[in-house]
């Protein structure tokens, strides 16, 4: 049976809804997303509720990680679709601040990060990225205190910029991330899979399938230099432009040059007709 969540608006909403929580005790998770809610985001859910006794959801699209190009306003909004699922899963709380609660006016401070947030990875074609995300993840976490926060693995990069922070500003949460969700044929579920057309939906999951690939030649021993062209070449006559296409540190997301410099993630970041897809795996 399912039960609605608590929904708060406000900063004292949220507030006595956590001071509840605390008074009892109960250790608090936070599942930190924008909605549009899929399976990848509901596995978040669970894990948050098997690892805490209390499982805050925020839902709230941030503008400051977007460039003036992307789409923020056209990102998907779903929210009665996303209240269902919350209720369905049992969720205690949701945080659901306007912009003008997260950014009032004369906001004017912003994280500022580094490390692997400057790898030459998504930070080069969303040089705004990082800033705008680090920047709602840290308030987010000093709003609701969580004794964990839940991530998905499929914004790997993101994964480890937030840890990263939590862990460089003391924020005393445990950064957890979670294997990414995938559909039947590889592709990694994404609130932006909804944009693509049934013909580039069909060619979408060359992505994983290329890494997959790559990742079995590595393992029989295969020279890093002889597989990355090759999968780049791949992609591309997919259909894709390909931003990158690369095998990096897993924690460091430093260059590496083999097996033996790893534990190796490979990651990919490409375009199929306006939809940019990210996606990635280990070694
Ligand atoms: O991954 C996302 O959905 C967003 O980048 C996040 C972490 C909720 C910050 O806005």
């Amino acid at each position: 049976m399912s039960r609605d969540p608590i929904v708060a608006r406000n900063l004292p909403a949220l507030r006595e809804t956590l001071n509840i929580f605390r008074a009892a005790s109960e250790t608090v998770a936070l599942v930190p997303t924008m909605g549009a809610l899929h399976e990848g985001h509901l596995g978040l859910v669970r894990e948050a509720r098997r690892r805490c006794k209390r499982v805050a959801v925020s839902i709230f699209v941030n503008p400051t990680q977007f460039a003036p190009h992307e789409d923020f306003d056209s990102y998907p909004r779903t929210w009665d679709t996303d209240l269902a699922k919350l209720a369905e899963e049992n969720v205690d709380l949701i945080w659901n601040p306007g912009v003008k609660i997260m950014y009032p006016d004369g906001f004017a401070s912003r994280i500022t990060t580094e490390g692997p947030a400057i790898v030459d990875l998504e930070d080069r074609f969303r040089p705004h990225f990082f800033g705008g995300v680090a920047t709602v993840v840290g308030k987010l976490f000093i709003q609701c205190r969580p004794d964990i926060a839940v991530f998905g693995e499929k914004d790997y990069q993101q994964l480890r910029v937030v840890t990263q922070m939590a862990r460089d500003l003391d924020l005393g949460v445990d950064v957890v991330g979670l294997a990414t969700v995938r559909e039947s044929d590889g592709l990694a579920m994404s609130s932006r899979n909804v944009y693509l057309s049934r013909e580039e939906r069909a060619i979408a999951p060359v992505l994983h399938r290329t890494m997959q690939d790559v990742a079995t030649q590595l393992r029989a021993g295969t020279e890093l230099a002889m597989v990355l062209a090759p999968a780049a070449a791949r992609i591309t006559e997919a259909g894709f432009a390909l931003d990158y296409f690369e095998a990096r540190h897993a924690e460091t997301l430093q260059p590496i040059k083999s097996l033996q410099d790893g534990p190796v993630r490979l990651l990919v970041a490409a375009k199929i007709g306006t939809t940019r897809l990210i996606d990635n795996i280990g070694v």
